[in-house]
């Protein structure tokens, strides 16, 4: 378990290291914060399980005690009966059917992002269009960003006062860093490309008789108000007096960015808790029932701006009731947290929280049963054994997973199971004896136990 582990944590550097490009300043900007500037077709398994780095099984087979699927559902056992199909490839699956299911794709179809509350995944690196933060109506002025750039200097090719001055394509990375078009147009039913639905349109762009354009800035600071955008900056504590590691670094280089003529001599307005943003937290699967240590890497989690020193609590949520934790410790870069048990089977999210107001980009967490045998009672030909996370039914087609086994060294005994629970299993066996070895495997695991006589 501990070698794995280990592995595990280099693969996670290697994949963390392929992200951050050293590129400095941009354009393209680095990838160290929010989610890598690609399109969803450019997502892949692995890259899914960049988020989803564990218990990934749990998250689905936490759907079967709900009654809303079944193991036949994802697991459709073979024509020939010479087993069942096990798929791993999320992309299989999501954004398509699979035996007869039609999977949505994720993130962009829940609730929370049709109804426009981005930030409850993205966090505070956006703000949400009903969060009453300030839009400035009226024409733009000299220093309002324009949504692409609004010089270009002709010798050096920087361009000047909009997004496209620092976020640009990058197409010989992998993945590619896409455009801003491309990167807001693949968001699925969102967009309004796929199904087609001009009226999604209006969730960025204003139409095309408005007095300044569709493309208008003011339409665009529904979701990137100027104060949500004064507070990016990668590792503010190190960064802020340097060019290019976001939009409140180097005065001149980073304000002129966006704001073109503007001559940087004060604090960006706005400005003051910079955004904390989690990298990845060292385990995405709990178990229920048990205290977890989690250690969540990442960047702002406490910043000192204008002497003011800001910091982080830790959220851990179900969409519906959230629990607040207090670090254990905490550097800008590293919270540790004590996490109370969680209840079974649930897919959570976890976020910081930062100065009471300022949210951290999301990560998922699932919590997931213990597989425990607490006993195991032999009355004649009865074998009663008893615990929890057992798996609430039992399914022969699945025997090769789901089972129970009673075994003296070597020798399997002769078993049939005539009752199954989420706590119980009753099997009946002529041969077991007392000082066997009775193991359950379950979907959730497996653990055993030395059958004794009741
Ligand atoms: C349930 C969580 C969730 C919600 C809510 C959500 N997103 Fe996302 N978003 C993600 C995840 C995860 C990714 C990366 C994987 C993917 O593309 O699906 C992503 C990727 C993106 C990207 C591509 C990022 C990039 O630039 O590389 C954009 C743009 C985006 N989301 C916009 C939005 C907008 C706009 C909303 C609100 C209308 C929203 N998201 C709501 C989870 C969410
Ligand atoms: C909603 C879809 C879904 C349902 C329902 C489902 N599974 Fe799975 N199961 C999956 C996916 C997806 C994986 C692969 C996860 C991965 O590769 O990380 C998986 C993996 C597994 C594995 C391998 C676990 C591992 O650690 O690699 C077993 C065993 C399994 N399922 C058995 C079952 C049984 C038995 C049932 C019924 C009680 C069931 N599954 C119900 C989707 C499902
Ligand atoms: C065999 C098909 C299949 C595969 C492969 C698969 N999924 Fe799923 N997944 C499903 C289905 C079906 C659901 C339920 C969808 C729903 O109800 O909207 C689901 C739901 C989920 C959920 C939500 C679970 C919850 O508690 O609500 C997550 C998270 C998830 N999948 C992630 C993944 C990831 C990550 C991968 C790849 C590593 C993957 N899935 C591979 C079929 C699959
Ligand atoms: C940037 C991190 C990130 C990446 C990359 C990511 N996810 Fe997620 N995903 C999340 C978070 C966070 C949640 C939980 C959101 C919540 O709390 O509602 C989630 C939830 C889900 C869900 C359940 C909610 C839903 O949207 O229906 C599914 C399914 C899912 N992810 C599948 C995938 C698949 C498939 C991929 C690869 C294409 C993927 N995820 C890549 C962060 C990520
Ligand atoms: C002076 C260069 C510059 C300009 C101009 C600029 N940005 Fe950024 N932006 C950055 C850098 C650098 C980062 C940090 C990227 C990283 O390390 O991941 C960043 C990060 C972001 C992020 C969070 C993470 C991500 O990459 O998705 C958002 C959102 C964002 N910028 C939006 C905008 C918008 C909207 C505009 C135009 C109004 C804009 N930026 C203009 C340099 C710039
Ligand atoms: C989630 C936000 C979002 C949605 C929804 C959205 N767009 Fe965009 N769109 C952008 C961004 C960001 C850009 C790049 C900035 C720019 O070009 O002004 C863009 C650029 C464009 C451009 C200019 C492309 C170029 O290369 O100059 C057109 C045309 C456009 N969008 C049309 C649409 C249409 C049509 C829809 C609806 C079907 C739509 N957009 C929906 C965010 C969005
Ligand atoms: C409905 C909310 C919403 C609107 C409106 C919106 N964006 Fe975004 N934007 C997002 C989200 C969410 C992200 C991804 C942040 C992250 O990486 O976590 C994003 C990211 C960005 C980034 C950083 C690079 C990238 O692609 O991730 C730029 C630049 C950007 N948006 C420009 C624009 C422009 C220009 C417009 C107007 C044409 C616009 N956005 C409208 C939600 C929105
Ligand atoms: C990512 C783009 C971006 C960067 C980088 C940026 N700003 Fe801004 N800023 C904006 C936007 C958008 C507005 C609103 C413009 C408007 O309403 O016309 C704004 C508004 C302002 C305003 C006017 C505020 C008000 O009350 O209306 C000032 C002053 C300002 N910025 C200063 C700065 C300084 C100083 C920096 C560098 C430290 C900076 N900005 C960097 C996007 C940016």
């Amino acid at each position: 378990m501990k070698t794995k582990n280990i592995i595990f944590m280099i693969i996670i550097v290697f994949a963390l290291q392929g992200l951050v490009i050293a590129l400095i300043p941009p354009p393209p900007v680095d990838q160290r914060i929010g989610v890598y500037d690609s399109n969803f077709a450019n997502f892949t398994e692995y890259k899914c399980r960049g988020c989803h780095t564990a218990g990934v099984p749990d998250d689905h087979h936490s759907l079967v005690p709900t009654g809303e699927y079944q193991c036949t559902n994802c697991h459709p056992v073979l024509p020939n009966g010479s087993g069942i199909t096990m798929v791993r490839n999320c992309m299989q699956c999501h954004d398509t059917t699979f035996n007869g299911m039609v999977v949505p794709r994720p993130h962009h179809e829940t609730k929370d992002a049709q109804d426009r509350h981005c930030s409850r995944c993205h966090g505070n690196l956006v703000n949400d269009y009903d969060d009453n933060h300030i839009i400035r109506d009226g024409p733009p002025s000299s220093m309002t960003p324009d949504t692409k750039y609004r010089a270009i200097n002709t010798t050096s090719g920087r361009k000047w006062g909009g997004c496209e001055a620092c976020h640009e394509q990058n197409t010989t990375l992998e993945p590619p860093i896409s455009f801003n078009n491309k990167t807001h147009h693949r968001l699925g039913s969102l967009s309004g490309f796929n199904p087609q639905n001009s009226s999604k349109c209006a969730v960025c762009h204003g139409n095309h008789s408005s007095p300044y354009g569709s493309d208008y800035i003011r339409y665009c600071e529904q979701c990137h108000g100027f104060e949500s955008l004064h507070s990016i900056q990668y590792d503010f504590t190190n960064t802020s007096g340097q060019k290019g590691y976001g939009h409140i670094g180097d005065g001149n280089f980073d304000c002129n960015g966006c704001h073109a003529s503007y001559i940087a001599g004060e604090v960006a307005p706005g400005a003051s808790v910079i955004t904390p943003v989690i990298n990845n937290l060292s385990t995405s699967k709990v178990y229920a029932e048990a205290v977890t240590v989690l250690t969540i890497n990442g960047t702002n989690f406490v910043t000192t701006f204008d002497g003011v020193m800001h910091t982080s609590v830790v959220i851990v949520t179900d969409g519906i009731n959230s629990t607040t934790l207090t670090p254990d410790s905490i550097t800008p870069s590293q919270m540790v947290v004590t996490m109370p048990a969680l209840i079974q089977e649930e897919l959570y999210g976890v976020y910081a929280l930062k100065n009471g107001s300022v949210k951290s980009n999301k990560l998922p967490l699932v919590s997931t049963p213990l597989v425990k045998v607490s006993f195991a009672n032999k009355i004649g030909t009865t074998i009663t054994i008893n615990g929890s996370g057992f798996g609430l039914s039992y399914d022969p087609l699945y025997s090769d997973w789901y089972n129970v086994t009673i075994k003296n060294g070597d020798i399997s005994r002769n078993i049939s199971i005539t009752n199954w629970s989420e706590t119980m299993v009753v099997v009946t066996s002529t041969d077991a004896a007392s000082g066997d070895i009775a193991t359950v495997n379950s979907i959730n695991g497996a653990n055993s136990t030395t059958v004794t006589d009741g």
